[in-house]
């Protein structure tokens, strides 16, 4: 019996361009599963081929025990999405946004005012309720576009990042409402290209790179496989980099990472302590400074970064809505028609 949401041999084609290229997935019901990737890795082209908003070339897909390519219809009526292709009217209160997306699945207008009510509340947009969404900030909007998902519960939720280019402070509220989400038994498919992030709130996180799923696990169990402790380094004058790197080189057992304007470098090694304390002596043989030394666990970046041989966050290219991006109306409806062209009729 396939999870809530289940791919197999997902592919996805733009021209010369892979997209997916054999993508298999299986989230149990009430899992949260982060599909973690750099820019392009076709996260969004996943989420889209899942949500019946794009037909894939080949492949399978069920969602809330659905088949997508057969039924998208009875699809669309179980899930929710958020993210990159949201519904959210400029012109439209806070809380117009919401009655409206209960009137367009049926609701009785009283049911949908109730309902909204309840998700300006949840959602922290009382006092905004009744202004127009163009005057929302960029957190707020993120918020309402969340909200504007949730109006009739599905039993299965896509977001696609839904916390880029937030701040801190926003992202953390957001977090907090994903959470209290998932606890009601909700199935999440969470794209995000922050790892904090994925740690935070997946049970089970999918790395995507160029339209594969290249590793699948929980955050500790891929921490594991990347296997080992790193040795990090922080050394005092910039122009030492390459000669440091070279000595964790002869110390290290995979790629020595260096981050410029950190002046920090870090490498996996085995043998602890030892090690850490004959790096120091070769260091100091070599006249560099440090200003910082120390072992640690792998992180989700060290995860990262050994699977597909680059950082995952700092990529430019491809966003979501820029937080606060004011779109008119007409200029929305044209790219959602572009966006829909393709969808599965
Ligand atoms: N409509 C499209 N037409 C052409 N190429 C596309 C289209 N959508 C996505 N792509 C390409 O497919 C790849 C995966 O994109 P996407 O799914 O948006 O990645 P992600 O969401 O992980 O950043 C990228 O190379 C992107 O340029
Ligand atoms: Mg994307």
């Amino acid at each position: 019996m396939p999870g809530a949401i289940y791919a197999e041999g997902l592919v996805k084609t733009f021209g010369d361009v892979r997209a997916l290229d054999g993508v298999d997935l299986d989230v149990p019901e009430g899992a949260v599963l982060g599909l973690l990737g750099p820019n392009g890795a076709g996260k969004t082209t996943a989420v889209r081929c899942l949500t019946t908003l794009l037909r894939p070339d080949s492949g399978k897909a069920v969602v809330a025990g659905v088949d997508v390519l057969r039924h998208p219809d009875a699809v669309r009526r179980s899930i929710g999405l958020s993210g990159q292709f949201a519904a959210v009217d400029e012109y439209l209160t806070g809380r117009e946004n919401l009655q409206m997306v209960g009137q367009l699945y049926q609701m009785r207008a009283k049911a949908a005012k109730a309902r909204a009510a309840e998700l300006l509340e949840q959602f922290h947009l009382v006092d905004a309720a009744d202004r127009p969404a163009k005057t929302y900030s960029g957190g707020m909007r993120r918020r309402l576009d969340l909200a504007a998902a949730l109006v009739v519960s599905p039993p299965v939720m896509f977001m696609d990042e839904p916390t880029t280019g937030l701040d801190p402070r926003n992202r953390q509220q957001l977090w907090e409402v994903i959470k209290q989400l998932v606890s009601g038994g909700t199935t999440l498919l969470l794209t995000t290209q922050y790892l904090e992030e994925a740690d935070h709130l997946a049970h089970d996180i999918a790395v995507v790179d160029h339209g594969r799923v290249i590793a699948q696990g929980t955050s500790d169990e891929l921490k594991a496989r990347t296997g080992g402790e790193r040795v990090e380094v922080v050394v005092q004058d910039r122009e030492r980099m390459a000669t440091a790197a070279e000595v964790l080189r002869g110390f290290g057992k995979g790629e020595t990472a260096v981050e410029e304007h950190t002046r920090r470098l870090t490498v996996p090694v085995t043998g602890g302590a030892k090690l850490l304390a004959e790096i120091i002596r070769e260091l100091d043989t070599r006249g560099i400074g440090i200003d910082d030394i120390g072992l640690r666990r792998p992180t989700l970046d060290d995860v990262f970064l050994s699977l597909t041989g680059h950082a995952a966050q700092g990529a430019d290219g491809d966003q979501p809505d820029a937080p606060g991006e004011r779109k008119t109306r007409d200029e929305r409806s044209e790219r959602n028609e572009r966006n829909g062209k393709e969808a599965v009729k």
